[in-house]
């Protein structure tokens, strides 16, 4: 039996109008949604509801809901919460649903809802969700998240590093993914001091985030495998 395809789409705008069904998408947005949603669950949330639209996260406050957003790596006026996956990891926060809406992470989301399965993706989580994909073989598409429609360095590495660690196991379908493989092999030994020279890692460090992007580098710091079901992300493995 042929192994399932694996493409990868650096950002969202690379996602071909082509059907998904019978199709996973693994959103990966490293800075941060993808790790933030990988964190606030491996910490014992119940579930992470991701709303692209501003406006509809914030009428989650009437409900028994944490509400967090971000837009341009800050956190928006009216909204106590960020997209810190730092915040997310006290007792405060075991067993409720955080309900998160960022700049581009959770409208990859958006663009995924036709797909058979939606998963998360991060260096968090990077071995759970590879044996995950080992265990359910299954046509899949690694949606990288970027910054405006635009490709993100952080985002490739991560695509690059399921690549490489899944060719065995899948059929690398398009040149995107030939390219992140070769971009992950030449910063697989330093992580860190790659994503330095990423705009996001910038923006992040220019607004006092070094926490965050210390822990988003953080290989299987959070290793559970959020899937999406019916309208929100839980742990599937
Ligand atoms: C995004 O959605 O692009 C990121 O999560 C942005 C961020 O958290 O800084």
């Amino acid at each position: 039996m042929a192994n399932p395809g694996l493409t990868t789409c650096l950002s969202p705008a690379q996602l071909a109008e082509e059907s998904l069904l019978a199709k996973r998408i693994v959103i990966i947005d490293v800075l941060r949604a993808t790790s933030t949603i990988c964190a606030a669950l491996y910490h014992g949330m119940k579930s992470v509801i991701t709303v692209a639209d501003i406006k509809a996260a914030a009428t989650y406050r009437k409900g028994d809901f944490i509400v967090a957003a971000e837009r341009q790596g800050k956190t928006p006026e009216g909204f106590q919460y960020g997209n810190s996956p730092l915040t997310y990891q006290t007792k405060e926060f075991i067993n409720k649903t955080l309900v998160l809406s960022t700049s581009n992470g959770t409208n990859a989301v958006e663009k995924s809802k036709t797909a058979s399965e939606i998963l998360c993706g991060a260096f968090v989580n990077l071995n759970a969700l590879i044996a995950y994909m080992q265990k359910h073989p299954m046509d899949s598409i690694l949606l990288c998240a970027g910054w405006h429609e635009q490709p993100a360095f952080e985002d490739s590495l991560l695509a690059g590093a399921l690549v490489k660690m899944l060719k065995a196991d899948y059929s690398i379908e398009n040149d995107a993914g030939l390219l992140a493989g070769s971009l992950y092999e030449k910063h697989a030994m330093n992580l860190f001091e790659a994503f330095k020279q990423s705009d996001h890692f910038k923006r992040l460090s220019g607004l006092g985030r070094e926490e965050d992007l210390r822990y988003c580098a953080g290989i299987n710091v959070a290793p559970v495998v959020p899937q999406w079901q019916k309208d929100r992300f839980v742990v599937v493995h």
